[in-house]
């Protein structure tokens, strides 16, 4: 699968101005360190478009976590961790393929341990459970799931697609009851991935669902239409709540700060839904 790139020079640019800091300098300035955060974009070949900031925010706020451990199953530079709160009380796990980006994570985040690893042959060694997995995995990478035993979307038609693979990886992770949120193409959807879906419906409830426009990931050099799909795995009371869909598709900005404000109505809707 394919995305159209929407080469932005400048965040190009940016990006690798970070990637020469961080080369040319073991710790890093305040002021370096916030570049570094804001500009790097890992790299793309490794399908590494990273989550704006905005959209991370809105992720960490739906998922609310106020104490146990959370778990990115693939965390670049670790932007999804920025807004998940830092107390002895929240333990971050992260796992990232890349070496550099991993190491720019622990840089960046030393809350979290981070470990550099195919985070897809970790299925049947994950040592513990997860209350919160919050992910943004590489969408529609090409992986040959002969390396991997232990997934049950093996074989469906998208097997060898890495989205559907990260999903069950987020689910399989998860304790009963804890609460996913997973940022994936609105492909998803299509009756190409029906097995996908129905394997997150027998495994707990899609709480909500946040439909991005394809501006979203300007600042990552794709344009796709994304969504935000908020899960709870559960045993027993599967497919049980009614899932909520908000489109934010009109109403998402290319300002971080209105983005941010309207994340916050959009978790009270959430929440009042859940209620
Ligand atoms: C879409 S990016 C998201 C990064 C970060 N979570 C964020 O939201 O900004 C996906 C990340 O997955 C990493 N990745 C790709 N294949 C992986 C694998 N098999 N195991 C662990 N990480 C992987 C890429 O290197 C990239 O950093």
């Amino acid at each position: 699968m394919n995305y159209p790139i929407n080469f932005n020079s400048r965040s190009e640019k940016l990006s690798k101005i970070s990637r020469r800091l961080i080369r040319n300098n073991t710790t890093l300035n305040d002021r370096q360190r916030k570049f570094v955060k804001r500009y790097y974009n890992g790299r793309q070949l490794l399908r590494g478009f990273y989550t704006d900031f905005a959209v991370s925010y809105l992720m960490a706020m739906l998922l609310d976590v106020k104490k146990g451990n959370v778990l990115d199953t693939s965390c670049g530079s670790g932007r999804l961790f920025e807004y998940i709160p830092s107390n002895c009380e929240v333990q971050k796990y992260g796992f990232e393929i890349d070496p550099e980006s991993s190491k720019i994570c622990k840089l960046l985040y030393p809350d979290v341990n981070i470990e550099n690893c195919d985070a897809l042959a970790k299925i049947n060694r994950i040592s513990q459970k997860f209350n919160y997995v919050i992910a943004n995995p590489p969408w529609g990478l090409q992986v040959n799931t002969e390396n991997y035993n232990g997934y049950s979307l093996t074989n469906i038609p998208t097997k060898n697609n890495s989205t559907a693979l990260f999903i069950e990886l987020g689910i399989h992770s998860l304790v009963d009851g804890g609460r996913g949120i997973f940022l994936v193409p609105k492909s998803l959807f299509t009756n190409e991935f029906k097995d996908v879906i129905k394997y997150m419906e027998s495994n707990g409830n899609v709480l909500a669902i946040i439909e991005l426009p394809s501006s979203a990931f300007y600042n990552s050099n794709i344009m796709v239409e994304s969504c935000l799909i908020y899960y709870e795995k559960s045993k027993d009371k599967i497919n049980q709540i009614k899932t909520i869909t908000i489109s934010l598709v009109n109403e998402w900005t290319k300002n971080e700060e209105e983005n941010k404000r309207l994340a916050l109505e959009v978790v009270k809707e959430v929440k009042n839904h859940l209620r």
